[in-house]
């Protein structure tokens, strides 16, 4: 029986690589200590008690009362030591509903306010700005709306190390008054509405800033050159936030960062030689904009750190050059959806750590002296393999008998529209841990490997679109 269209699902699970690119983040530190009461605290706490509506079963109805004569051991309640009043206010999580009192400006020692995951309305409270204690504010999941208040700025909150508004409804733009914080290590804005791009002066005086989230805002424009002043920045994200221009040629001045990602924005230019420079490296995310050019010229081994690249969906092209090969720490290679060609480098293989390989969908090719993809022979180095997408590259050549010596933790292998020609060798039908094979739309004959049966997790099998003959064994 010749066998055309052969679709084997075992079971409906979906195994896709979920890359979560506007990933979320955030931290937290709290101080505490005990001890007696003090009445503007109490009257304080009390009056931003009535203020808010709270399920029945909230530990801040039996423990939030003034009988209860010391404040200091209500439920999220912390107090310095030194002066008995309070210093943290930690009421995430607590299915609030309601406003935020404006006594919260009262409570003048508190260096630590985390209000996050609530159901609080309304717009930020502008006596925020009367804590001038505040080291760390956590506004983040709420349901703020209005801009962000002028009372956030350097002169009141003159120690504010920690600004998390992300996940509110906030409009308007970064304003300038919170630049004047030169304290701030983190900003935290993500998913809000904020607009009218990044602000051309943000980082003047922003010499400590370490984080800054901005994802999912409608920003729009470009990524200010002057962003570098922000010199010691580690983190930076910039997610869809309708972004446009180009790359910033003096990225390279982040020297200290880690955490690099700009994707889902409309981005059009090369990548900057001065990238290479970024030595600390860890993640970078580029994915989805419209960058172009020859990555080749980055110096060969400027990543010693890097341990994801997602270059997804964009129109480089050129070769896969070597300061990928050269990153010795990847876990992560997705470079899907480009135009890269020429012959996959056999030094891929020197990636002892990688999980996760996609290079599907480009112009890639075997090389062309040889009739099997050597490539794929030096992938049996690569222990952690978990994931290997090649699909749609003209490879034309056949199935390497080595295949069965790849990982066993590969769980799927995705090789459809590769040009494949030739048999299946049996030894694929070795790899026992995988989940999900794609091999269709390929020229390969033969039959079936009666050895199938080996793979005692594999849920789907794709072999449809090739000449393969025989039965399916059972
Ligand atoms: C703040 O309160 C929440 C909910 O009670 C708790 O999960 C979290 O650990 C607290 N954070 C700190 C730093 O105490
Ligand atoms: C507030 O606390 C301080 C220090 O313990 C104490 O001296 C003062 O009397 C307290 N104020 C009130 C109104 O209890
Ligand atoms: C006082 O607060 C503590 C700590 O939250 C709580 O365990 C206790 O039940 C409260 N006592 C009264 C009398 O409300
Ligand atoms: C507390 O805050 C409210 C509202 O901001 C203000 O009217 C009141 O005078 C304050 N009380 C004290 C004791 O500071
Ligand atoms: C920033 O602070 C300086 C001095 O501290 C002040 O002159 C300036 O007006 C402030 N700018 C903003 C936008 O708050
Ligand atoms: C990148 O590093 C080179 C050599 O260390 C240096 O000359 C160049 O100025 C750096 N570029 C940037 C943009 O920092
Ligand atoms: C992407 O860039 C190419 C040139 O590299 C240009 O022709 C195209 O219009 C751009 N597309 C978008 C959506 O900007
Ligand atoms: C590939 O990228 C283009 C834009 O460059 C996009 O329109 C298309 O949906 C992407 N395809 C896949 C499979 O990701
Ligand atoms: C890409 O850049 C490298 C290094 O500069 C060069 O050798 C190669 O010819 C370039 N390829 C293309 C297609 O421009
Ligand atoms: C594949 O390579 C062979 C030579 O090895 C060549 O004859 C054939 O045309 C190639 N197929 C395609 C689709 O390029
Ligand atoms: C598979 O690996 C074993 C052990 O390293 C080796 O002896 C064998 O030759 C390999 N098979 C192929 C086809 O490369
Ligand atoms: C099959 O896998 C085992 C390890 O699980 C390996 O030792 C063996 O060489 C493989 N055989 C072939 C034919 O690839």
């Amino acid at each position: 029986m010749e066998i055309s269209v052969l679709i084997l699902l075992l079971k409906l699970l979906m195994m896709h690589i979920f890359i979560f690119q506007c990933a979320l983040s955030s931290s937290s530190s709290f101080y505490s200590s005990s001890k007696t009461n003090n009445n503007t605290d109490m009257f304080a706490s009390l009056a931003i008690k009535s203020k808010i509506q709270l399920p029945s079963n909230s530990p801040i109805l039996s423990s939030w009362n003034p009988s209860n004569t010391s404040f200091c051991n209500w439920v999220g309640v912390s107090c310095s030591l030194l002066h008995q009043r309070v210093s943290a206010l930690n009421m995430s999580y607590m299915n609030k509903y309601g406003t935020i009192s404006p006594h919260i400006g009262n409570l003048s020692f508190l260096r630590t306010l985390n209000l996050g995951s609530n159901n609080f309305r309304d717009p930020t409270p502008e006596m925020i700005g009367k804590l001038h204690r505040l080291r760390k504010l956590n506004l983040r999941d709420n349901q703020l709306e209005g801009s962000i208040p002028s009372t956030i700025n350097g002169q009141s909150l003159s120690s504010l190390e920690k600004l998390i508004l992300q996940y509110n409804n906030l409009v308007g733009t970064i304003p300038s008054f919170v630049f004047n914080i030169s304290t701030l290590k983190v900003i935290a804005l993500s998913y809000n509405g904020i607009s009218r791009g990044i602000p051309n002066d943000m980082c003047r005086m922003f010499p400590k800033l370490e984080t800054l989230y901005l994802l999912v805002n409608p920003l729009g424009g470009h990524i200010p050159t002057s962003l570098c002043l922000c010199r010691n920045l580690k983190e930076l994200k910039l997610c869809e936030n309708g972004l446009t221009g180009s790359l910033p040629t003096n990225i390279g001045c982040f020297s200290e960062i880690e955490y690099l990602s700009i994707p889902i924005n409309q981005l059009t230019s090369t990548i900057p030689i001065s990238l290479g420079n970024l030595s600390k490296l860890e993640f970078l995310d580029l994915s989805k904009n419209n960058l172009s050019g020859n990555i080749s010229e980055l110096p060969d081994s400027c990543f010693p750190k890097l341990s994801g690249i997602y270059f997804r969906s964009n129109q480089f092209s050129g070769r896969i050059p070597d300061f990928i090969s050269n990153a010795a720490m990847l876990t992560i290679l997705e470079l899907s959806n480009n135009s890269f060609s020429g012959p996959v480098p056999i030094t891929l293989g020197n990636l002892r750590y990688l999980n996760i390989l996609n290079i599907g969908i480009n112009q890639l090719t075997n090389n062309p002296t040889q009739r099997e993809p050597h490539f794929l022979t030096s992938l049996t180095q690569c222990h952690q393999l978990r994931y290997l997408d090649i699909n749609n590259n003209p490879l034309n050549g056949s199935l390497p008998e080595s295949i069965g010596n790849l990982s066993n933790s590969l769980e799927n292998i995705d090789l459809r529209g590769t040009q494949l020609q030739g048999r299946l060798p049996y030894q694929i039908f070795n790899l026992s841990g995988l989940l999900k094979l794609r091999l269709e739309f390929n020229n390969l004959s033969g039959a079936i490997p009666s050895n199938i049966g080996n793979l005692r997790k594999l849920q789907q099998l794709y072999l449809h679109d090739n000449k393969i003959k025989g039965n399916l064994p059972h």
